[in-house]
C-alpha cells in the first residue's frame, strides 16, 4: 500500500511525549513490512538541525492560501531507510523556534496558523506530486483538518489524492480548540462551520474535524476507545466521537524493539535479558549513584518518567510523600512541564535528598536507565490512553504500578488478583488507590520469588511493533 503519515512530532527527530515513539515506529514497521511510507513532520529547528535532515534535499517550493493571503514554504525531503520518506514542511516563521507548541510558559499564539499551514502543506504536496495515496494518516489535533482539507481540495481540483483517510486519537485532552476568526484561514466552505462541522462551544475544534471526516477514526488502546465515549473521559467531544462508534477501534501502541530492548540498549551500562538479570543489578547501581544516592541500598527503587502534567497523577504522588519520606526506599522522578510541579517537586525531593531525586529536563539516556534501574515504575495517571512506559517497563523487569485506566488495563494485569498471569499492580487513580497500590509493592519486593516470577512474565511479553503494525495494516485493508 502507499501510506502518507502525518504527525507533528517523530522519533527520533524530534519528540515531547508517545506521539513522537507512536507515529516513529508505525511509520518504520510499515516501511519494513513492504509499504510505501511517506511521513510529514514540520521542519523545527530541532529537526532540521539532525544529521539526518541536515543533508536534506530541498523538493519544492509552496504557496498556500491562508485566508486572503498566500504564504510560501518549502518542503525538504530525505530517505531514512528502504521505503520511507520523511518530507519536512517549512516555513521559518512557524517552524524555525524552539518548542514545539509552546515557550513552556504557554502555548504560542500562532498555532492554529501553523498548523493549519501545515496540513494545507501536506495536501498542496501530494497534488504536486501527484501521490495517490492508498491511505493517508493523520494523529492528534495538529493534523486533524487533513481529512477535511483533503476531500475539499481534491472537490475543488477534480483529482483523487487518497482512497482512505484515517484519524488516530493519541489523547483527547488535546483538541486544537481556537476562535471562530482562524476558521477563515482554512478557505474551507462556511456550512462546515456549524454544529455539523468545525463549530465547538462559540470555538472551533480541529480534532472534531478529524473526527468526523476522516474514513476511519482510531485511538491507541481498546479500553481508551470505550472511554471517550463517555462524559468521564470524552473531555466534550464523547458525543461527537460515539457519532462515530461504528467506524471507531482501539489499536495498542507497540514498543520500538530496536530502541527499547534490554539486551542491545545503548544507553545502558550493562545488558541484560529474561535468562540472565545480572545487568539489571549494575543498572541499578548506576542509577542509584548517578543521583546521589547509595548504590548499595538494598530495599525498592521507585522510578517515573514523564511530562508533568495533571494526566500523570503527580498529585497522588505529592499526596503520598509520606510513603516515600517514611519507607525504606528510594523515589527517582524524571520530567518537566508544568511549574507547580516542577516547585513541589524539586521541594520534595530537597527535604530528603538521601531518598528522593528529581531531575527536571529531558533526557532520552536517563529515561532509559530509569526503566532498566528501578524495581517499580509509577503510572499513577488519571487518564492514559494508551502508555508506553509500562510496556517498556515490562520489557525490562520492571515492574509497573498503574492506575486501571485506558491503555494501562489493556497492558497491564493485577499480579495480586490474578497470580497465574500478573505482571504488574493495579488500583484505582485516586490518592489512596496509589497508596494501596505502594503498600502492595512493598509485600511484592520483600517476597523475592514471587517478585521473579512476576518480572519474568513481564520480560515474555510480545509488545513489538511488528504485532502492532499489523492491526493497522488490517484496518487500512478492510477501510479499502
Ligand atoms: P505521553 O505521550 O502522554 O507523554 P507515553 O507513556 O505514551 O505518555 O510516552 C511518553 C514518552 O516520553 C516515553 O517514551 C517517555 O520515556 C518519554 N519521556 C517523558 N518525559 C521524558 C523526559 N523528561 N526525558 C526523557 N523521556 C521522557
Ligand atoms: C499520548 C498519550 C499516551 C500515548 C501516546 C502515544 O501522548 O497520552 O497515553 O501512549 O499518546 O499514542
Amino acid at each position: 500500500m502507499k501510506i502518507v503519515q502525518a504527525a507533528a512530532e517523530l522519533f527520533p527527530y524530534v519528540k515531547t511525549g508517545g506521539l513522537a515513539d507512536a507515529a516513529g515506529s508505525l511509520a518504520r514497521t510499515l516501511a519494513d513490512h513492504g509499504h510505501e511510507v511517506s511521513v510529514f513532520l514540520p521542519g523545527y529547528r530541532a529537526v532540521l538541525e539532525h544529521r539526518d535532515a541536515a543533508g536534506a534535499a530541498r523538493k519544492l517550493n509552496l504557496k498556500i492560501e491562508m485566508g486572503d493571503v498566500f504564504l510560501t514554504g518549502e518542503v525538504r525531503v530525505f530517505s531514512p531507510g528502504k521505503n520511507l520518506t520523511v518530507y519536512l514542511i517549512c516555513r521559518e516563521e512557524f517552524f524555525d523556534r524552539r518548542g514545539l507548541y509552546g515557550n513552556g510558559e504557554r502555548d504560542f499564539e500562532d498555532n492554529h496558523d501553523r498548523f493549519i499551514f501545515f496540513s494545507k502543506a501536506v495536501v498542496e504536496t501530494l497534488r504536486l506530486l501527484e501521490m495517490q495515496a492508498d491511505i493517508v494518516h493523520c494523529h492528534d489535533w495538529q493534523t486533524a483538518l487533513l481529512p477535511v482539507l483533503l476531500r475539499y481540495a481534491e472537490r475543488s481540483h477534480g483529482l483523487t489524492l487518497a482512497m482512505k483517510t484515517v484519524c488516530t486519537i493519541h489523547n483527547i485532552a488535546f483538541q486544537g480548540i481556537f476562535p471562530m476568526r482562524s476558521f477563515y484561514r482554512t478557505n474551507l466552505p462556511d456550512d462546515l462551520l456549524g454544529i455539523d462541522g468545525l463549530e465547538y462551544y462559540g470555538q472551533i475544534s480541529m480534532l472534531k474535524g478529524g473526527i468526523l471526516f476522516a474514513d476511519r477514526v482510531t485511538t491507541v488502546s481498546p479500553r481508551y476507545a470505550k472511554e471517550i465515549q463517555t462524559a468521564e473521559f470524552g473531555c466534550g467531544l464523547e458525543g461527537v466521537v460515539a457519532t462515530r462508534a461504528d467506524d471507531l477501534t482501539g489499536l495498542l501502541n507497540g514498543i520500538d524493539s530496536a530502541v527499547w530492548n534490554p539486551a542491545t540498549d545503548v544507553h545502558l551500562p550493562a545488558k541484560f535479558s529474561s535468562s540472565n538479570l545480572a545487568g539489571k543489578q549494575n543498572c541499578r547501581a548506576q542509577l542509584l549513584k548517578l543521583h546521589g544516592l547509595d548504590s548499595k541500598f538494598k530495599g525498592p527503587v521507585f522510578g517515573m518518567v514523564c511530562r508533568f502534567t495533571e494526566q500523570k497523577g503527580l498529585d497522588f504522588i505529592l499526596a503520598n510523600k509520606n510513603f516515600f519520606l517514611g519507607e525504606n526506599c528510594r523515589l527517582i522522578v524524571l520530567g518537566s512541564g508544568e511549574k507547580r510541579y516542577e516547585e513541589a517537586l524539586h521541594d520534595l525531593a530537597a527535604a530528603a535528598p538521601d531518598r528522593i531525586s528529581i531531575s527536571l529536563r529531558l533526557d532520552e539516556p536517563m529515561s532509559h536507565l530509569i526503566e532498566a534501574g528501578s524495581d517499580f515504575f509509577l503510572m499513577p495517571s488519571l487518564f492514559e490512553p494508551c502508555g508506553l512506559n509500562q510496556m517498556y517497563s515490562q520489557a525490562y523487569g520492571t515492574v509497573p504500578l498503574v492506575s486501571r485506566v485506558g491503555g494501562l488495563v489493556d497492558t497491564v494485569t493485577d499480579a495480586d488478583e490474578e497470580p497465574e498471569t500478573g505482571s504488574g499492580l493495579c488500583f484505582s487513580p485516586t490518592i489512596a488507590g496509589l497508596e494501596d497500590g505502594l503498600q502492595r509493592a512493598l509485600k511484592l519486593y520483600a517476597d523475592k520469588p514471587r517478585l521473579a516470577a512476576v518480572q519474568q512474565r513481564g520480560m515474555k511479553k510480545d509488545f513489538s511493533w511488528a504485532k502492532a503494525a499489523l492491526a493497522y495494516e488490517e484496518l487500512y485493508r478492510n477501510s479499502l
